[in-house]
C-alpha cells in the first residue's frame, strides 16, 4: 500500500495526517455494484463512517445511495449530489430541525424507531403539508457477537422497536395519516465478522414481515441495514471484504415479495481500508516492563481503540531495524491513549514514520479537540485532491 514514493512524500508532511487510497476505495465499490448493486439490491452508504467529500464524491459515482444520521449528514449528501431518493434517515433522537430537513428534501424513508417518533414525524409532516415515507426500525434481538458497544440489535439496546410493541404501532398507524408506511429497517451492529448473525437476521425479517402482511401492510422495502465487518489485524491480505458472501446470504435465506427492494447500509466495510493514520515517533521510552513509542497522534485522532478496545495493525514506514516490542502510545493525558501493546515493531527512532491502518471507517469523523489539539489534515493517493 505504502510504496517508497509515497513514503518520501509523506516524510515532507506535517504528522499526524489520514492518508486515503482512493484507487483501494473504488475497487471495493466495484465490489460492491457487482456482488449487490448489479444484483438489484440497493445499497446505501452509511455516511457516519466517514463523511469525508472527496471519498463521498467517488462513492455517490458508484451508484450507491446514502445512510444518514443526523441534518446535516442529510446536507452534506445532497451537496455532494446524492439523490434525496436514495436518502435514509436514521436515529434514535431525531430532532425536530432535522425532520424538517429530511422532509423538505422529500427523503427515501424515515427510519423511525419509537412510537412517539412517528407521532412527532406525523405532525411535522402535516404543517409542512407533506406526507413522510416511513420505515419501521425493529429490534431483533438478534447477538451480532461484536463488542458491547457496537452492538444494536438486542432487546437491552436502545435502537429500534421491538417486535412484542408491534401491536401498539398496528392500532397507532391508521390515525398517522401524513405518513406513508413502505417498509421496515434492521441493523443488528457493528463489525460483525461471521455470517451466522445475518441468518438469523433473516430468519426475523420473515417473521417480522408475517406479522405486517398479517395486518395487511404491503411493504415496499426491507432494510437489513450494516456492519459487515472488516480485517484489522491483516488489512493486506484482505483489502476488500468478502462482499459476495455477504450478499449470497441475504439473496438465498430471505423471501421477498413481488417488486420488494432490499436494501444494504454499509459503512466500515467500504472506507474501513482504504484509510491508514499516518504519524511520527516523538519519543521512545524505556519503560521498566515495555519499550514506549510515543506517537504525535493520539486517542483524538483515532478512538477506537479506547473506546472499544480496538486493535489496529501499525505498521513502520521508515525502519528496517530488527524488531523491538513496544507498547504504541499516543501523547494524550489518559492512560488509555494507547494504540497496542506489546507489539513488534522494527526498531524505532525519534523521526521515524508509522502507519495505524484500517482507520477509514469511523477514525477522522470520531476525532476531537481534546487538549485543544488541531484539527487532523487529510491526503489523498490523487494528492492533487489534497489541501496540502
Ligand atoms: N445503519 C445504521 C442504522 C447504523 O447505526 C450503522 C452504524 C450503520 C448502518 C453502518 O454500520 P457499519 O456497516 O459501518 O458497521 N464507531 C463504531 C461503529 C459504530 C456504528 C454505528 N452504526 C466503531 O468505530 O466501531
Amino acid at each position: 500500500m505504502f510504496e517508497p514514493g509515497l513514503i518520501e512524500k509523506f516524510k515532507e508532511l506535517k504528522t499526524p495526517f489520514y492518508y486515503y487510497d482512493l484507487e483501494l476505495l473504488k475497487r471495493t465499490l466495484q465490489e460492491v455494484k457487482v456482488h449487490g448493486i448489479d444484483k438489484g439490491f440497493h445499497v446505501h452508504y452509511a455516511v457516519k463512517a466517514n463523511f469525508n467529500v472527496e471519498l463521498l464524491k467517488i462513492i455517490r459515482q458508484s451508484g450507491m445511495g446514502v445512510d444518514c444520521v443526523s441534518g446535516p449528514e442529510i446536507e452534506r449528501a445532497v451537496e455532494t449530489g446524492f439523490s434525496p431518493s436514495q436518502i435514509a434517515f436514521a436515529g434514535v433522537g431525531k430532532t425536530d430541525d432535522e425532520i424538517r430537513t429530511g422532509l423538505k428534501h422529500n427523503i427515501f424513508s424515515f427510519n423511525c424507531e419509537s412510537l412517539q417518533e412517528l407521532e412527532v414525524l406525523n405532525g411535522l409532516a402535516e404543517k409542512e403539508g407533506r406526507t413522510a415515507s416511513v420505515s419501521i426500525r425493529l429490534n431483533p434481538n438478534v447477538e451480532a457477537k461484536t463488542h458491547r458497544y457496537i452492538t444494536t440489535g438486542l432487546n437491552e439496546n436502545k435502537f429500534g422497536i421491538t417486535i412484542e410493541k408491534l401491536p401498539m404501532l398496528f392500532s397507532i398507524l391508521p390515525e398517522l395519516d401524513h405518513l406513508k408506511l413502505t417498509g421496515i429497517h434492521f441493523h443488528i451492529g457493528s463489525q460483525i465478522t461471521e455470517l451466522k448473525p445475518y441468518y438469523d437476521l433473516c430468519e426475523k425479517v420473515e417473521i417480522v414481515q408475517r406479522l405486517f402482511e398479517k395486518e395487511g401492510h404491503k411493504l415496499q422495502h426491507i432494510n437489513v441495514g450494516g456492519g459487515y465487518g472488516i480485517n484489522y489485524l491483516e488489512p493486506d491480505a484482505e483489502p476488500i471484504p468478502d462482499f459476495k458472501a455477504f450478499f449470497q446470504v441475504f439473496e438465498e435465506n430471505l423471501t421477498l415479495r413481488k417488486n420488494q427492494q432490499l436494501h444494504f447500509e454499509l459503512g466500515r466495510s467500504v472506507v474501513g481500508q482504504c484509510g491508514s493514520l499516518i504519524s511520527r515517533v516523538l519519543y521512545i521510552k524505556e519503560g521498566l516492563e515495555t519499550n514506549f513509542a510515543v506517537l504525535d497522534a493520539g486517542m483524538t485522532e483515532l478512538i477506537r481503540p479506547a473506546l472499544y478496545q480496538a486493535m489496529h495493525r501499525v505498521d513502520s514506514l521508515t525502519s528496517n531495524m530488527s524488531p523491538k516490542m513496544y507498547d504504541v502510545v499516543g501523547p494524550i493525558c489518559e492512560s488509555s491513549d494507547t494504540f497496542r501493546q506489546g507489539v513488534w515493531l522494527p526498531e524505532l527512532r525519534r523521526g521515524d514514520l508509522v502507519a495505524i491502518r484500517s482507520a477509514g471507517a469511523y477514525g477522522e469523523v470520531m476525532s476531537s479537540g481534546f487538549n485543544l489539539r488541531e484539527r487532523i489534515r487529510s491526503y489523498y493517493s490523487d494528492f492533487a485532491k489534497s489541501t496540502l
